[in-house]
């Protein structure tokens, strides 16, 4: 029945799967009573169409204060439910958000990512010369998905990457969704107070990178300035970090789309396209609330309602894509939400994928052997964190 609250499906039976139950949902009904962990009874939005109605409408608002989420993540309790810290746009609405994100769309034009190109395709091969060099086995995790994308957004953003452990730590930290509400606070405050030495020191001794650029226009406050560094270097590293390792798992396990993949650089680009797809790591989708009584799919939301958007079954929606539950880097992928749609699409996109087309492409052809290094169900899955993917990925060649 659609009107009896269902709670946020997460058990998985494939690791390439979203849970069984939220697809059954998908099939039932575009939109379904969700019980959140606080005792709120809100929405799960299911469907390909639907889900992208809701994220054009500005209705539906992204704010701090009015979030909920469909699953408990105590690190979370800091920033959802008050005010978003200045600057941090993913969780504001329009004119705030409009007045934040203008600042940062030049830095990231398709134009801009093409010429980063040379430098992301030199880390890449840095970190394959490396893995070559130890002759293997390795962590494909450690050796190269969280490296490389690290090393781009620090190298974007002007944050030296030797200062790696200490911020990948907080970050990590904040993913988890073991993680207690101390010791989130621990983390946050330690990325901030990182984050604020290091615009200090940009401020006397400016540099070609993303922070300086925010410095020198001189429109923000130390306080928005740490914010929205916080927030991309937290977004631009475990979300490709996450794709590249698990994009690896299945092009492993799928050996006939390795090769087709392997065809040429259009094959690699559309391959991305169908990972990101397939595989849509924000599992537990973007979060929504209504700011007025809306109707929606016959249905009407009350205002305050919260609205969670499965994107990784909305990105398997039948309607949607043909055979949307098989792997098929061929099949035209575009039109995917993997990075979300309306005013708050993901704004590394063009990076993410500029990083993805490189390094699969030089992954697998350095090393056309490349092989798991245990059984596929003994790969650590990330169940635990907010953004799906795997712990470690041991690989030999
Ligand atoms: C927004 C996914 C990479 C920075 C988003 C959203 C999604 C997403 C789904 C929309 C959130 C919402 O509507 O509430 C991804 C995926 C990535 C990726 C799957 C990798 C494959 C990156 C990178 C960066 C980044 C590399 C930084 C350079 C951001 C920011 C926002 C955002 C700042 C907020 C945009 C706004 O509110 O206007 N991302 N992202 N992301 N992403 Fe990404």
């Amino acid at each position: 029945m659609p009107d009896t609250p269902v709670t946020m499906p997460r058990e998985r039976t494939d690791p390439f799967d979203p849970p069984a139950e939220l697809s059954r949902l998908r099939d039932q009904d575009a939109l379904h009573r969700l019980s959140y962990p606080d005792g709120h009874v809100g929405w799960l939005v299911t469907q390909h169409s639907l889900v992208r109605t809701v994220m054009s409408d500005p209705r539906f608002s992204a704010r701090a204060e009015l979030r909920r989420l469909p699953v408990r993540r105590p690190s979370a309790d800091l920033v959802v439910g008050k005010p978003a810290p200045p600057g941090m746009f993913i969780m504001l609405d329009p004119p705030d958000h409009t007045h934040y994100r203008r600042m940062l769309t030049g830095q990231f034009t398709v134009r801009k990512m093409q010429l980063l190109e040379p430098r992301v395709t030199r880390i890449v091969e840095d970190h394959l010369d490396a893995m070559a060099a130890s002759g293997g086995p390795v962590d494909l995790v450690q050796a190269f998905a969280l490296p490389v994308p690290s090393l781009v957004i620090c190298e974007l953003l002007g944050v030296p990457y030797t200062d790696r452990e200490e911020f990948q730590g907080y970050s990590a930290t904040l993913a988890s969704l073991a993680t207690t509400a101390e010791e989130g606070t621990a983390a946050m405050e330690g990325l901030f107070g990182y984050l604020r030495d290091l615009i200090d020191r940009k401020r006397s001794a400016p540099a070609d990178d993303l922070i300086s650029d925010l410095i020198a226009a001189g429109e923000l406050n130390e306080e928005e300035l740490v914010n929205i560094s916080a927030m991309m270097l937290i977004a631009g590293h475990e979300t490709t970090a996450n794709m590249l390792s698990l994009g690896t798992f299945t092009l492993l396990t799928h050996p006939e789309q390795r090769a087709a993949m392997l065809a040429g650089q259009a094959e690699v680009n559309n391959a991305v396209e169908e990972l990101l797809r397939y595989l849509t790591i924000i599992q537990y989708g973007t979060v929504r609330t209504a700011l007025e009584d809306v109707e929606l799919a016959g249905r009407t939301i009350r205002a305050g309602d919260g609205l969670t958007l499965a994107l990784p079954v909305a990105n398997r929606d039948p309607d949607r894509f043909d055979n949307a539950h098989e792997f098929d880097v061929t099949r035209p992928a575009t039109g995917h939400l993997a990075f979300g749609h309306g005013v708050h699409q993901c704004i590394g996109q063009q990076l993410a994928r500029v990083e993805m087309r490189i390094a699969f492409a030089a992954l697998f052809t350095r090393f056309p052997t490349l092989r798991l290094d245990a059984e596929p169900s003994q790969i650590p899955l990330r169940d635990d964190m907010n953004i799906y993917g795997v712990h470690r990925l041991p690989v030999a060649w």
